[in-house]
């Protein structure tokens, strides 16, 4: 056979590798959804402004040199996130998503054929693109950042995804135009659904959303089950997540200028775990009542002023210097709003430990009249999200 030499002949080489690989080893079952991933060129979506995330904290975002095209159409069909967007503190603002993790969003939305969705979340278009494959339908999809509606909206018409209609603009704010859907995909990762989602919604329709925890990403399947009600369940996806949602125009960004390191002093954290094991051995049913009893709350990198191990620092980023700081040694410190940080850590973990210790799958998510709450699955209401916040 002669080998592939054109760049769609490479491309389509590479995507059907890219296929059998989310197949056989990621649990991309549905055989729409394989056939929508074979069809939709990725590398279209990226060309031109796409970075490598990085895999280390001190990597920076960089496009692989390639001064071969073939190497950048290999490099848009790795099962790897591709950055588009980077905010001034470094920080990731928009990415085309893992095609392991669309892939799997896609498999629980499961769209039937005809069905109407909304997307919150543009970013390059590629998920817009698999969604209106897939369901042979009228897709809309929503974009904060206007220069990436346009470039999305454009790479979308050239290919010929004329159903795709991409807006730009803030999908927090939805209006009351967003109705009957029968179903929503948050490409966006976020921990609060907005009424306006649900509201979107037809009766008995799904939303799915990637749902940040403050050590990793779970999934959240919602079904709206009446007027003013939804329900949902979480789910493993393998610990990956997308940029965070941006709430209300801020950026949502969680990290502290200028925590006064030199206040703080030692605590201890041993009734919420081994601190040593805060980032990545906490279970994610500890973490997902942590994030939901203390929203904002957030794991991130720290670098000691002095210099030494790089540690990891936990926020609530709803209140200024809310900090801990866990050295590699396992030893923490705290600011003085720290500390009352770290009794809620603690209060956190006994209501974990009373409720039976579940994961992730052991709990209920409501939402009622825009009021959303947790319970396990033996019914036991823990708490409407934020009881343990300011
Ligand atoms: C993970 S990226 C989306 C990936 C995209 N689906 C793709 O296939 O390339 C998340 C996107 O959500 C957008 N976003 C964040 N907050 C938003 C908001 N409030 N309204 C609309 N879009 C938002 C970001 O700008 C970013 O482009």
């Amino acid at each position: 056979m002669r080998p592939a030499t054109t760049v769609d002949e490479i491309a389509a080489e590479r995507r059907a590798a890219l296929v059998t690989l989310l197949a056989e080893e990621r649990g991309l079952s549905c055989p729409r959804l394989r056939a929508a991933f074979a069809r939709v060129p990725r590398h279209a979506f990226v060309a031109d402004h796409a970075f490598w995330l990085p895999e280390r904290p001190d990597d920076r975002f960089r496009w692989p040199e390639m001064p071969d095209p073939a190497e950048a159409i290999a490099a848009a069909y790795t099962d790897r996130p591709l950055v588009v967007r980077c905010a001034d503190d470094g920080g990731i603002r928009s990415s085309c998503t893992a095609p392991s993790l669309v892939g799997h969003l896609l498999q629980e939305l499961d769209p039937p054929t005809g069905a109407r969705v909304l997307e919150i979340g543009t970013g390059t278009g590629y998920a817009a693109a698999l969604l209106s494959e897939v369901t042979g339908a009228a897709v809309e999809t929503v974009e904060i950042d206007h220069g990436l509606a346009a470039v999305a909206g454009r790479t979308l018409a050239r290919l010929g995804f004329d159903a795709v209609t991409v807006r730009a603009g803030d999908a927090t704010r939805l209006d009351s135009g967003y109705a009957c859907f029968s179903r929503v995909l948050v490409s966006a990762a976020t921990t609060v659904v907005p009424g306006g989602w649900i509201a979107a919604l037809r009766p008995g329709g799904t939303l799915v959303a990637t749902y940040p925890l403050p050590w990793r990403g779970l999934t959240l399947v919602v079904r709206r089950t009446g007027e003013d009600m939804a329900t949902g369940r979480f789910l493993a996806n393998g610990g990956r997540t997308c940029p965070s949602l941006v709430h209300g125009g801020s950026s949502g960004a969680t990290a502290l200028p200028g925590v006064p390191v030199h206040e703080a002093v030692e605590v201890s954290l041993d009734e919420f775990g081994p601190a040593g094991s805060i980032e990545p051995g906490t279970p994610a049913g500890l973490a997902l009542l942590a994030g939901f009893a203390i929203p904002g709350l957030a794991a991130l990198p720290f670098s000691p002023p002095a210099g030494g191990a790089p540690a990891v620092q936990l926020v609530d980023g709803h209140r200024e210097n809310c900090s801990l700081i866990v050295d590699g040694s396992g030893a923490v410190r705290a600011t003085s709003a720290g500390r009352g940080l770290a009794e809620r850590l603690t209060a956190v973990r006994r209501l974990w430990d009373g409720a039976g210790r579940p994961d992730e799958g052991g709990y209920v998510w409501s939402w009622q009249a825009g009021r959303t709450s947790l319970a396990t699955r033996g019914g036991r209401v823990l708490g409407e999200r934020g009881f343990l916040g300011t």
